[in-house]
């Protein structure tokens, strides 16, 4: 089977995890600072703090813009529900606006139109790798005194182009306070299991910093109260334990070092693909809009209305020859728990996009004899599909 997605490990990364775990430090030794210095250097941000999970990176994103209970945050049902389940784990309630029906990510206009006096912040996903639009929805966002958390979980890699002209990393907080990364291994680069948060204002950077150590401090200048021993430190916030090991940040260290030629090798299958399908009676190709490059994290395809109603068919027998197809995603408020809410879909482009969807493989390490490979299978399975 060829996966959706993939890691890409190397003997360098093994040798960096190896030499950590003997250097007698596997937590809270070095590691962790220099991976988030690296990050931060890497995507143009002040600063970064590195969490054991996407989730907790969002969880401690949302907690530092002051998400609380009883609070509104606009976020799209085109998502890992995660995005979502972050603002609930605060008692939040997550409003869904809908989203492009080309690109996936939220429509800016229909998310600045839910804006109430409740909204504390808006979650932004940079779905597929595709930045999302960000400068109306930043304005917005400023006039109101909202907080734009960019869900860049896909997107480490991507760039989007600033009012100059120039190109400016995801993670850069272009239009956005907090960008956050997940580290899974079908991400643009892994730690196992890891995330990040970045952000250019110390006030929010000083709050991550806290939530992922138990709310904890051990800055004498910090303390509210003086200090009655040399082992003194004081827990001043309610913090959770999201911290990542010295040894998953010598592979995250060792990873991003190669993330250039990642995303590379991700563009160039993306453009084989776009080739190959370009114009194609069975499915849109994903687009890429003039202020953006995705990092690709997926290749999303859309069946265009005469095959949507084959979509089943078409998945299931990509995946009997052997090409790992997957669905991004089902929509947030399509699951369970959020329906159990009354969480009901008012988001059309979302479900259509939803009964049109097909992500197919796209990872650094595929082979043009992979690519091509997925190329003629698809082709065949939807020759066969009528
Ligand atoms: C858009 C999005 N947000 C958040 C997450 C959560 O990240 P993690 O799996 O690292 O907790 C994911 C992971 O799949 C994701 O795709």
């Amino acid at each position: 089977m060829i996966p959706y997605g993939f890691h890409d490990i190397g003997e360098d990364d093994i040798k960096a995890v190896v030499k950590t775990l003997q250097s007698g430090w596997i937590t809270q030794g070095t590691k962790t600072g220099e991976f988030e210095e690296a990050l931060a250097d890497y995507c143009g941000a002040s600063y970064a703090v590195v969490f054991s999970s996407g989730t907790a990176a969002l969880h401690g994103a949302y907690a530092a813009a002051g998400l609380g209970s009883g609070d509104e945050f606009i976020t799209t049902p085109m998502t890992f529900a995660a995005t979502a389940n972050a603002g609930v784990f605060l008692g939040a309630n997550p409003v869904f606006a809908d989203i492009e029906s080309d690109t996936g990510n939220i429509d800016a206009a229909a998310a600045a139109s839910l804006i109430t006096n409740k909204t504390k912040l808006i979650a932004a996903v940079d779905y597929a790798g595709h930045p999302f639009d960000g400068k109306a929805l930043f304005e917005a966002s400023v006039k109101h005194g909202i907080i734009i958390v960019e869900d860049a979980c896909h997107a480490l890699g991507a760039l989007s182009m600033a009012d100059d002209g120039s190109w400016k990393r995801t993670g850069s907080c272009l239009y956005c306070h907090m960008a956050v990364f997940s580290f899974h291994p079908v991400k643009s680069i892994t730690t196992g299991e890891g995330g990040a948060v970045l952000t250019n204002d110390k006030v929010l950077y000083d709050k991550l910093k806290m939530f992922g150590h138990h709310g904890i401090t051990k800055s004498m200048d910090d303390f509210q109260y003086t200090p009655d021993g040399p082992w003194y430190y004081e827990m001043q916030t309610l913090g959770y334990n999201y911290r990542m090991t010295d040894f998953q940040a010598a592979l995250g260290i060792s990873q991003l070092k190669k993330l250039d030629r990642f995303i590379e090798r991700r563009r160039d299958i993306a453009c084989f693909y776009d080739n190959a399908f370009r114009g194609n009676r069975y499915f849109d190709i994903p687009i890429e809009r003039d202020y953006a490059k995705s990092a690709y994290h997926l290749y999303p395809i859309r069946l265009k209305d005469e095959y949507k109603d084959y979509k089943r068919l078409i998945f299931s027998q990509l995946r009997e020859r052997g090409i790992g197809v997957q669905c991004h995603y089902i929509p947030v408020t399509h699951h369970p728990f959020y329906r159990s809410r009354g969480y009901t879909a008012h988001c059309p482009n979302t479900d259509d996009f939803y009964s049109r969807q097909i992500s197919i493989p796209i990872f650094p390490g595929m082979t043009d004899d992979n690519t091509h490979l997925v190329r003629d299978k698809l082709i065949e399975a939807f020759n066969g599909a009528k």
